[in-house]
């Protein structure tokens, strides 16, 4: 993409950090999300994304969230840049409460955005969306996500198993984050 830095969200609300920008994914951003999620180790650490996964699992991916209200997913993109480098952002929306879920292209793990784009993400949950309870899973093996969850103050729920549809049925952990512990630790060792 461009270093134009686009934002197309309803309320013209995009939640931003020091290196990254927070925005609704459009059709432009197809090939760049296809293109990072070609790779096993990305998507197999995910529940709901499909393997091999091609430029119309991505165009369903983007058509999809328009058309639903229970989610508030965002690109995750360089500030710099404008380049698209990921995916964060709340589903399953419901009675103040909803699921964190996130990946990162390969080429940009290790350098702190993982844990960047989440704690935005978790500000803007418990922030401008008044959530009350934030749930996420990882896998048993998912080192780095666990860390991120670990870090941003997530309460372990306990193990269990998680059908995903790239890996099959999975052995998990599920954390939660409630709005109240949210203010406690929101300045985020700062
Ligand atoms: C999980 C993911 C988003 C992490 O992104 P990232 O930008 O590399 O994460 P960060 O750089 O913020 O690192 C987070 C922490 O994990 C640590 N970490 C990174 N990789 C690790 C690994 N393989 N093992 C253990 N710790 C690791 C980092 O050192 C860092 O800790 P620190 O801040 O104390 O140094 C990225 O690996 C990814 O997209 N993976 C595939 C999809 C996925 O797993 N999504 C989450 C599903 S639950």
């Amino acid at each position: 993409m461009s270093g134009e830095v686009i934002c197309e969200c309803e309320d013209g609300e995009c939640p931003a950090t020091r290196r990254l920008v927070l925005r609704q994914p459009v059709m432009a951003d197809v090939p760049a999300i296809t293109s990072h999620l070609s790779d096993y180790a990305v998507v197999s650490m995910l529940s709901r994304v499909p393997w091999p996964y091609d430029a119309e699992d991505a165009e369903d991916f983007v058509r999809d969230l328009a058309a639903r209200s229970d989610n508030r997913i965002f690109a995750v993109t360089l500030r710099d840049t404008g380049e698209l480098i990921g995916v964060v952002g709340l589903h399953g929306i419901s009675e103040g409460r909803a699921e964190l879920g996130y990946w990162l292209a390969r080429k940009f793990w290790g350098l702190g955005y993982g844990t960047e784009a989440v704690q935005r993400m978790i500000d803007f949950g418990f922030g401008p969306m008044e959530l009350s309870r934030i749930d996420v899973s990882c896998r048993v093996v998912n080192d780095a996500s666990r860390h991120i969850i670990r870090k941003c103050g997530f309460f372990f729920v306990g193990p269990g198993m998680t059908n995903t549809v790239a890996a099959g049925r999975v052995a998990s952990e599920h954390y939660m984050l409630d709005e109240c512990s949210w203010r406690s630790i929101r300045m985020w060792g700062r």
